[in-house]
């Protein structure tokens, strides 16, 4: 799709998908954005959910100074993670002190469908990932916008959900995604399970969304069973294809989305032949309701 100039804003935007997505173009990252121009960005990330920027090489200090217009950024509590002398900076990478592949997937975690920080009473508010080296093979970005998993349910499903609360746990979706990494007692203690509404409403846009994901445990007022096939259904029902963006990285590109309104999860690669680092960062929001 060409690009098209939206508004006043002082960067073209080409989108990624018609429902969800947008290339920024004629932004350098590598520089200092004043305000005026965060503004304008900051407007087209809550119009379109997921902002691509293809920056080319850009530091980790760069990477941190344009997260932090955001707001607040997280120090995650996986402290193994942390990397570039910036706490702020969680790592990812499957290579070895050689720069070799080691055969291990650093956090298969994010496989299945979430919204980051979902296991925290502040959740995340935006996430902003860039690609060092990216797999040839696998490794994509996949997002859902959850606005449109909202509008679509039937108004039996609304009616059902309205006043419902889900507990997010990240040692309930860590455990059952790869036991081989458990949290330590200290981690665990730093993160108890927290509750959140299923629908939550975008304090900034107003519009409804649901709020699930795989950290979502079971639901408040609800026996443990009949609560997880709620959410299992429910996280099956808000997704759909044409309201998916699938993203195929490239080297040197960043990405900049809502987790208030999105889901995502990475597609698998092969850990032992392909090499794959990325750099995130998360915005810390509010409570949700
Ligand atoms: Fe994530």
């Amino acid at each position: 799709m060409s690009p098209r100039n939206d508004i006043e804003w002082p960067f073209a935007v080409r989108p990624l998908t018609p429902a969800l997505g947008v290339e920024v173009v004629g932004v350098d990252l590598a520089k200092e954005i004043d305000p005026p121009l965060f503004g304008a960005l900051y407007d087209a990330f809550l119009r379109h959910q997921v902002l691509l920027f293809n920056t080319g090489e850009l530091s980790p200090a760069r990477q941190v100074a344009f997260a932090r217009h955001f707001g607040e950024v997280q120090v995650h509590v996986m402290n193994q993670y942390h990397a570039d002398g910036f706490p702020e900076l969680y790592r990812l990478s499957n290579l070895d002190e050689h720069g070799r592949p080691n055969g291990r997937h650093p956090d298969k975690g994010t496989l299945a469908w979430h919204t980051d920080g979902s296991w925290k009473r502040i959740t995340g508010q935006a996430t902003i990932i860039y690609g060092e080296v990216v797999p040839d093979v696998g490794g994509e970005t996949h997002f859902c916008d959850m606005y449109g998993g909202y509008e679509r349910l039937d108004d039996t499903w609304k009616s059902r959900i309205a006043n419902l609360r889900a507990v997010h746990n990240l040692d309930f979706s860590r455990t059952r995604r790869h036991g081989e990494d458990p949290m330590t007692e200290a981690q665990k203690r730093a993160t108890p399970p927290v509750d959140h509404p299923i629908v939550r409403t975008h304090p900034e846009t107003g519009r409804k969304c649901i709020f699930l994901g795989d950290h979502a445990e079971y639901v408040l007022g609800m026996p443990y069973d009949d609560g997880r096939a709620l959410i299992e259904e429910l996280n099956k029902l808000a997704v759909h294809d044409d309201l998916t963006y699938e993203h195929r990285w490239r080297p040197g590109q960043l990405i900049a989305w809502d987790n208030r309104c999105l889901m995502h999860r990475a597609t698998d690669y092969d850990p032992a032949t392909q090499r794959r680092v990325v750099r995130r960062c998360t915005i810390l929001g509010g409570a949700p309701a």
